[in-house]
């Protein structure tokens, strides 16, 4: 654990506030165990999970994106509700193992920077999944990164932002940078409206929470341009 501080670390007093996810995932894959990357569980995130069973959602028909899509658990989530998928992470080496681990899936597995997205995905989504994206940033790039993830998504589709809580800001350290409820309202200046907010205070993370949230642009739906078509 050290030793993964000290290369995020080293990242970090460089500037380089991306590159160390690369690092992680091919330390990771030469030493055989992608489980080493602190984030992978090798599963779907368990608030994703809850969202799908609390609201059924049916994706035949939508285009779905997943951003920082890690190792593509939720992708497969969103391909399986008949989402046709885009999932993205500026990752190579993590992009590699999606397609090994779901050779036959009809995602579509892309190596892009959230930052420098291909244009035509501009409002182009009717289901956007941002899971612990914008905790894993600097705090000085927030509100950057907050408008990148909302950018996605069509007018009438939805947001589903995943990731861990903060009530107070002196109680958070870095990196992960968990939000603040004032934090989470940045997506709301981005011309989404809020639906809900689930939160748990699982007392072995306190003083962090868990929480999702599922934002809507407002705008007539099916006026998404939809990927591949
Ligand atoms: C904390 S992990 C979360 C991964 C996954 N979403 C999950 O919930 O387990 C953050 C992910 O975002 C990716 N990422 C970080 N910066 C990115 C960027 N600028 N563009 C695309 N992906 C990025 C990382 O490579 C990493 O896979």
């Amino acid at each position: 654990m050290d030793d993964l501080h000290a290369l995020i670390r080293r990242h970090l007093e460089q500037g380089d506030a991306i590159g160390w996810f690369e690092a992680l995932y091919a330390r990771a894959q030469e030493e055989g165990d992608p489980c080493t990357v602190p984030w992978v569980h090798m599963a779907p995130r368990r608030e994703l999970l809850e969202w799908v069973f609390q609201g059924q959602p049916n994706g035949h028909g939508r285009s779905g994106l997943v951003i920082g899509c890690g190792l593509g658990d939720d992708a497969q989530i969103l391909a399986g509700l008949g989402y046709r998928t885009v999932a993205f992470d500026v990752s190579p080496t993590a992009i590699r193992w999606c397609r090994e681990r779901f050779p036959d899936s009809p995602v579509e597995f892309v190596v892009a920077d959230l930052f420098h997205p291909p244009a035509e995905w501009h409002r182009a989504f009717d289901l956007v999944v941002e899971g612990f994206i914008v905790q894993a940033l600097p705090l000085e790039m927030r509100a950057e990164t907050v408008a990148a993830c909302a950018a996605f998504v069509a007018p009438g589709g939805t947001l589903l932002a995943i990731g861990l809580g903060v009530d107070r800001e002196e109680e958070r350290g870095g990196p992960p940078w968990p939000l603040t409820l004032e934090e989470l309202a940045l997506y709301e200046a981005q011309g989404l409206r809020r639906i809900q907010l689930q939160r748990w205070d699982d007392p072995e993370k306190a003083p962090l929470f868990r929480y999702w949230a599922e934002y809507r642009r407002d705008g007539p739906p099916g006026s998404s341009r939809r990927p591949q078509e």
